[in-house]
C-alpha cells in the first residue's frame, strides 16, 4: 500500500518525500542511454551497405557468429532483438511517466514553451510527441527483425524496403530515432551534470553543438542508407525472395 500511494503522490505513508520518482528518472535515463549507443551502432552496422554488398551480407553472418556455427544461427539475432525490445518497453513505460496526462496540460506545456521561448522545453515537447511515435513504428519493426531474422541481408533488407514497403515506416523512424536520441542524450547531460565542469553555461552551448553534430551526422547516413536499400530493391524487384550469395561463394560455384 506505502508503495502504491507513493506512487500516486511522490509522499511515503509517513509524510516523507519519496525518492522513487528520482529512482524511476535514473533508469529512465540509463535504458535510454543504452538505446542511444545502440542505435549508433545499428546505423553503423545498417549502412554498411555503402561498401557494397559483400560487406553487409558478412556484418549480417557475423550477428549470426558464423565463426563459430557454420552458415550461422539466425535465431541468435533473435535474442538480440528481443533482448532490445525488452529495454526499449522499460524505457517507454517509464517514459510515457513524463506525458502531460490530460489535453490542458499540454495546451499549458506548449504556452509556457512559446512564452519563453526557451528551446530545452520545445525539445522536450518533441521527445514526448517523437516517443508516441516511435512506441507504435519501432514496435513493428522490432516484431519483424524478431520473427522473420534470417530475411536479413542485402537483397532481403532491400525488398523489405521497396516490395514490401518499408520505407515510409523507416523514414518516419529515422527521422523520429535521430532527433529523440540526440535530444535525449544532451537533456541527460544537463540534467545529471555530467559535465558540468567549471562553467555549466559554456558546457551547454558545446553540448548543443555536439547535440546537433550527432543529429546531421546519423540522419544523413541514415538518409544515404536508405536510398541505397531503395536503389537496390528497385533492381531486385523482379525477383522478390531470391537471397544474395556473396560474391566469394559464386566464384565457387562457377568453377
Ligand atoms: C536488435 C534490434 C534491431 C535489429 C536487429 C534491427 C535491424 C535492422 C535492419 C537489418 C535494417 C535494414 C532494413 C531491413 O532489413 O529491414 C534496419 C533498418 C532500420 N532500423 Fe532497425 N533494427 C533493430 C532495432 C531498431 C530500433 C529499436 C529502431 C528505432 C527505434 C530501429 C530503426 C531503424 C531504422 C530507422 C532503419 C532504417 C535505416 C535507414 O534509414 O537506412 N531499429 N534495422
Amino acid at each position: 500500500m506505502d508503495r502504491v500511494i507513493e506512487a500516486y503522490t511522490d509522499v511515503t505513508a509517513e509524510g516523507k518525500k519519496s525518492r522513487t520518482p528520482a529512482k524511476l528518472d535514473k533508469w529512465l535515463t540509463a535504458s535510454g542511454v543504452i538505446l542511444a549507443l545502440f542505435m549508433m551502432g545499428h546505423m553503423m552496422f545498417v549502412s554498411t551497405i555503402l561498401l557494397g554488398k559483400d560487406v553487409m551480407h558478412a556484418v549480417t553472418k557475423a550477428f549470426e557468429l558464423d565463426f563459430i556455427f557454420d552458415g550461422g544461427v539466425p535465431f541468435i539475432v533473435s535474442i538480440f532483438v528481443a533482448i532490445i525490445s525488452a529495454i526499449f518497453i522499460v524505457h517507454a513505460i517509464l517514459g510515457v511517466r513524463k506525458f502531460p496526462t490530460s489535453y490542458k496540460t499540454y495546451i499549458k506545456v506548449r504556452e509556457h514553451a512559446k512564452l519563453m521561448n526557451h528551446k530545452d522545453t520545445s525539445m522536450w515537447m518533441f521527445q514526448w510527441i517523437s516517443g508516441l511515435v516511435m512506441m507504435f513504428a519501432a514496435t513493428i519493426h522490432l516484431y519483424i527483425m524478431f520473427t522473420q531474422p534470417q530475411n536479413i541481408g542485402p537483397y532481403a533488407s532491400a525488398d523489405r524496403v521497396v516490395s514490401e514497403h518499408m520505407w515510409l515506416l523507416y523514414m518516419v523512424l529515422l527521422i523520429c530515432v535521430e532527433i529523440h536520441g540526440s535530444v535525449g542524450l544532451y537533456r541527460a547531460a544537463m540534467k545529471w551534470g555530467w559535465f558540468d565542469g567549471a562553467n555549466p553555461k559554456e558546457t551547454r552551448a558545446k553540448l548543443l553543438n555536439v547535440k546537433k553534430l550527432l543529429s546531421y551526422f546519423f540522419m544523413t547516413l541514415g538518409v544515404i542508407t536508405l536510398l541505397a536499400y531503395i536503389k537496390i530493391g528497385i533492381e531486385h524487384s523482379d525477383n522478390v525472395g531470391e537471397k544474395y550469395v556473396p560474391t566469394s561463394h559464386s566464384k565457387v560455384l562457377e568453377k
